[in-house]
């Protein structure tokens, strides 16, 4: 069930220079959530910024009552929600959007480019329960980037590539040595991140017959189907990414991969 709440600010955990882990409390029990559904947080600490930002579920705890979200400093409104203090009222629209399915395959690979691990986290809980085998692809362009691995272990193992090569392997996610040869050793990928490192995942899953779901971070306005700034073009015709994705699957896309 969808709610609009004030959630309470317990406090941010920095990650690196510009991403932050914030954990925030809800006043009743939590809506139940489910892997790639996204809330839109009311930024209401600037003058300037007036529309709800979107953020993936990063993580969720009914016991405690909490949500926390992944956040990378972008421009004002990423910038003022990290400087949130201890106590502060955040008002929340949560769950919203799809979420990823859970394939008939067991053997899954994540590929997450920058701010594109923040659902990933729910989905690797998520797949664990259901005895999946999952493996986490993280890439970024520096080192420093690189962040919460720790965090993904305990569901899968963890694979990272970085453009200056100072982690892992050197190159973008999609030149990683697990992609060399014919045969995939994977099912089953899943992918959030840039659009055209989606779009290169995609390509590599049709390349290798694999199935393939993305979770698009279209830009977004009302966040509830009426202003239609967030369109993707399907193979049914155009769709609201807030209400019919985030995730698609790349057979329903029109991208040229
Ligand atoms: C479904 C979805 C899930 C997302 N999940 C995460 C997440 O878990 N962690 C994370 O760090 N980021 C996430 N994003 C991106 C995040 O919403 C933007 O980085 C944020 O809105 C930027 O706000 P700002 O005020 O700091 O930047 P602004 O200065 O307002 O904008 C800078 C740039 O950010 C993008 N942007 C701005 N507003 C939006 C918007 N409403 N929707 C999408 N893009 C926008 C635009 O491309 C813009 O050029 C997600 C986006 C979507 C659509
Ligand atoms: S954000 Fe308004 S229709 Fe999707």
């Amino acid at each position: 069930m969808k709610k609009v709440e004030d959630f309470r600010v317990l406090g941010h955990k920095w990650l690196n220079y510009s991403s932050y882990i914030i954990e925030l409390e809800a006043p009743e029990p939590l809506s139940p959530v489910q892997p790639g559904n996204f809330a839109e947080i009311e930024i209401s600490n600037s003058p300037h910024v007036f529309l709800r930002r979107p953020f993936s579920i990063f993580d969720a705890n009914p016991l405690t009552n909490t949500l926390s979200f992944y956040v990378k400093v972008i421009g004002e409104g990423t910038r003022v929600l990290g400087k949130a203090r201890k106590g502060d009222k955040v008002n929340i629209i949560y769950p919203l959007g799809n979420a990823f399915s859970i394939p008939e395959k067991k053997n899954i690979l994540v590929v997450a480019g920058g701010s594109g691990i923040a659902p990933f986290i729910l989905y690797g809980k998520a797949m664990q329960k259901q005895g999946k085998q999952v493996t986490f692809l993280l890439g970024a362009r520096k080192a420093e980037d690189i962040v919460l691995t720790e965090m993904f272990r305990p569901y899968g193992e963890v694979l990272i590539t970085t453009e200056d090569g100072l982690l892992g392997e050197k190159g973008m996610v999609t030149q990683h040595s697990i992609f060399i040869g014919k045969d995939s050793p994977f099912e089953h990928i899943v992918t959030c991140g840039p659009e055209p490192m989606m779009k290169a995942v995609a390509g590599i899953a049709r390349k290798k017959k694999v199935s393939c779901e993305v979770s698009l971070e279209n830009t977004m306005a009302c966040g509830f189907g009426a202003c239609l700034c967030c369109i993707v073009e399907t193979v049914d015709g155009n769709k609201c990414v807030c209400t019919e994705g985030p995730v698609f699957n790349i057979n329903q896309l029109t991208w040229q991969t």
